[in-house]
C-alpha cells in the first residue's frame, strides 16, 4: 500500500458522512460504440440539472472525449493537466450550459491511452475530493470493456448500460454484463434502450436482456427506460448543442425528462448506497494495490 492510497484513506476517514453521502455515482457504458452513450449522459446530466441538482460529468473516453464538443464548449484544461500535476482536480472543471460541470478525459493525446496505476491512483484521489460537493458524478466511458472502465464501475453505485434494439448492440451488452459480473458480483446494472420506434420495441429489448442475465447469470436488471429514435440527435450534434436545449420538445427530449424523473423516483436502498459511498473510490485504490 502507498502512501498515496493511505492518504486516500485518510481523507476519507475525515469526510463527512452525510454529505459525502450526498454524491451517487454511475458509470454509463455500453457493449458496442456509437449507440449513443455520449449523448444520453450529456442530455440526461442536463435534465437531472435542470431539476435542480447538481451534476458532474467525467468524459472517460479517456483521449477521446467527446462531451465537450456535444456541448460546444472548449475547455481549458483536461485529465492531462490533472495528471501532469499542473492543476488540481477543481481547476480542470468546465462549466457549460446550467452550469452542468464537466471534466474532459482530453482528445488526442497519446499518453492517455497508457495510463499507469500511478496514473488512475492518483486520479480516485482527486476525485474523491469531488464526494459531497454533487449531487451526482457521471461516468461516460468508451464502448468495450477496459481495466479503466472496470474500476469505474466499481467506484460507482450503478452502471448504466446503454443499448439499441439492433441484434448486435443487445448481444454486445450482454456479453458486456457476463464479463463484468463475472469479475465482481456487487455492480449493479440498469439498462436504457435508445433510438426506439415504438415503445413496443423497447420493451422487447429490455426483456430480452433482462431474461438472458436472469437466466444464465441469475442477475436481476432493471430498465430505467427507453430513447426514441430522433433526427433531432442529429442535427443537435451538428449545432453541438445538447438536443434537450435546441429542441426541448422533440420526442428524445421528452423521453429524456420521463426517463430521469423515473430516475429519480427510484428509492435508492440506503444500506448499500452507505455502505458503497464510504468506501466509493477506496474501492478502486484497493482493486489497484
Ligand atoms: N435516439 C437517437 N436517434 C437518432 N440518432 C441517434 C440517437 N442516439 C444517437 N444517435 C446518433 O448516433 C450518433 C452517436 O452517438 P454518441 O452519443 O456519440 O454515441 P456513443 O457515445 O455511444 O459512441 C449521434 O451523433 C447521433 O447521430
Ligand atoms: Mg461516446
Amino acid at each position: 500500500m502507498n502512501d498515496q492510497a493511505q492518504g486516500l484513506r485518510n481523507l476519507i476517514k475525515s469526510q463527512n458522512d452525510s454529505s459525502d453521502n450526498k454524491t451517487k455515482v454511475l458509470t454509463i457504458t455500453s457493449g458496442k460504440g456509437g449507440v449513443g452513450k455520449s449523448n444520453f449522459t450529456l442530455n440526461f446530466a442536463l435534465a437531472l440539472q435542470l431539476k435542480g441538482y447538481k451534476v458532474l460529468i467525467f468524459d472517460a473516453d479517456i483521449g477521446m472525449a467527446n462531451i465537450d464538443v456535444l456541448m460546444g464548449v472548449t475547455p481549458k484544461y483536461n485529465l492531462y493537466h490533472l495528471l501532469k500535476r499542473e492543476k488540481n482536480i477543481k481547476e480542470i472543471i468546465t462549466k457549460g450550459v446550467h452550469d452542468l460541470q464537466i471534466i474532459s478525459g482530453g482528445s488526442g493525446i497519446q499518453e492517455l491511452l497508457h495510463l499507469s496505476q500511478t496514473d488512475l491512483e492518483y486520479f480516485a484521489y482527486e476525485a474523491s475530493k469531488l464526494l459531497g460537493s454533487v449531487d451526482f458524478i457521471l461516468f461516460d466511458t468508451g464502448a468495450g470493456l477496459t481495466q479503466q472502465s472496470l474500476n469505474l464501475m466499481m467506484s460507482s453505485h450503478e452502471t448504466i448500460v446503454v443499448t439499441t434494439p439492433e441484434p448486435t448492440s443487445i448481444t454486445d451488452a450482454y456479453a458486456i454484463i457476463k464479463m463484468v459480473h463475472s469479475m465482481n458480483q456487487q455492480i449493479q446494472f440498469k439498462m436504457v434502450v435508445n433510438r426506439v420506434t415504438t415503445q413496443k420495441e423497447g420493451t422487447l429489448t429490455s426483456d430480452k436482456i433482462k431474461m438472458v442475465a436472469k437466466q444464465f447469470l441469475n442477475l436481476d436488471i432493471s430498465t430505467l427506460g427507453y430513447i426514441s429514435e430522433d433526427v433531432h440527435i442529429s442535427k443537435a450534434v451538428k449545432k453541438q448543442e445538447p438536443f434537450l436545449m435546441a429542441y426541448p420538445n422533440c420526442s428524445a427530449s421528452r423521453d429524456i425528462h420521463s426517463l430521469s424523473r423515473f430516475f429519480l423516483s427510484e428509492k435508492d436502498d440506503q444500506n448499500r448506497l452507505n455502505t458503497n459511498v464510504k468506501n466509493i473510490f477506496y474501492k478502486m485504490i484497493r482493486m489497484l494495490k
